[in-house]
């Protein structure tokens, strides 16, 4: 798992909220999503190349509304495969973070109340799993408290702040960690980013991932 500070540029960091916002109002945009009991996550989300069902886990071709994800946009591709490749100066060997082609991403927006429990990202394809393929994780806005580990145990538990700009990278042995967003810091992202990238109070995150 590697922690890349402030590493997407203002400039990137407005030109991926530009791209969420118009395709978030698009067909299959940001909702929030939750289960047939009627919860619903604290959360907003969209997704690029195939729709995450929040019920079954499973990631499908089609959204809700029957119209299919927008790909992963190509603008952003090279920006995750270069965060990959400089991650991997910071692990002892190349085997430990193989590289990825990202084709499938989530697309969460928390406002000061939100929030994400605990969970595994394992619903990509066998072969994306046991080759330990990389989450890359992309933060811009608020800061949030995001908590991991190798296990659900609370006490064992770590928690690191993700700040506008960061990109989170877990894979190989890292790749099934549990994790989640336990706060959003209100008001926390630099004012300076807020003017320039048009983003209402809160936090964005993306993550990519190689179906
Ligand atoms: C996720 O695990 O889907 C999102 C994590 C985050 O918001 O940092
Ligand atoms: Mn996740």
């Amino acid at each position: 798992m590697v922690l890349l500070k402030n590493y997407i540029s203002l400039r990137d960091q407005a030109e991926i909220v530009r791209i969420c916002h118009i395709l978030g109002v698009g067909p299959g945009g940001l909702q929030r999503p939750g289960y047939s009991t009627g919860h619903k996550l604290q959360l907003h989300r969209t997704c690029f190349g195939r729709n995450w069902n929040q019920e079954t886990k499973c990631q499908e071709r089609y959204n809700r509304d029957g119209s299919i994800p927008p790909l992963v946009p190509p603008e952003l591709v090279s920006l995750i495969v270069t965060s990959v490749q400089d991650a991997r100066s910071h692990v002892n060997s190349h085997d430990e973070l193989p590289l990825m082609s990202p084709d499938t991403a989530l697309v969460n927006f928390y406002t000061a109340t939100g929030r994400l429990g605990l969970h595994q990202d394992r619903d990509e394809s066998p072969y994306s799993i046991r080759r330990g393929l990389p989450v890359v994780s992309f933060s811009i806005g608020d800061t949030s408290e995001f908590l991991f580990g190798h296990s659900r145990d609370e006490d064992k538990l770590k928690n690191v702040l993700l700040e506008s700009g960061d990109i989170l990278i877990f894979g190989g042995r890292s790749r099934l960690i549990f994790h989640g967003v336990r706060t959003i810091f209100p008001n926390s992202a630099p004012p300076s980013l807020l003017q320039k990238l048009k983003l209402k109070p809160g936090r964005l995150n993306l993550t990519f991932r190689q179906f």
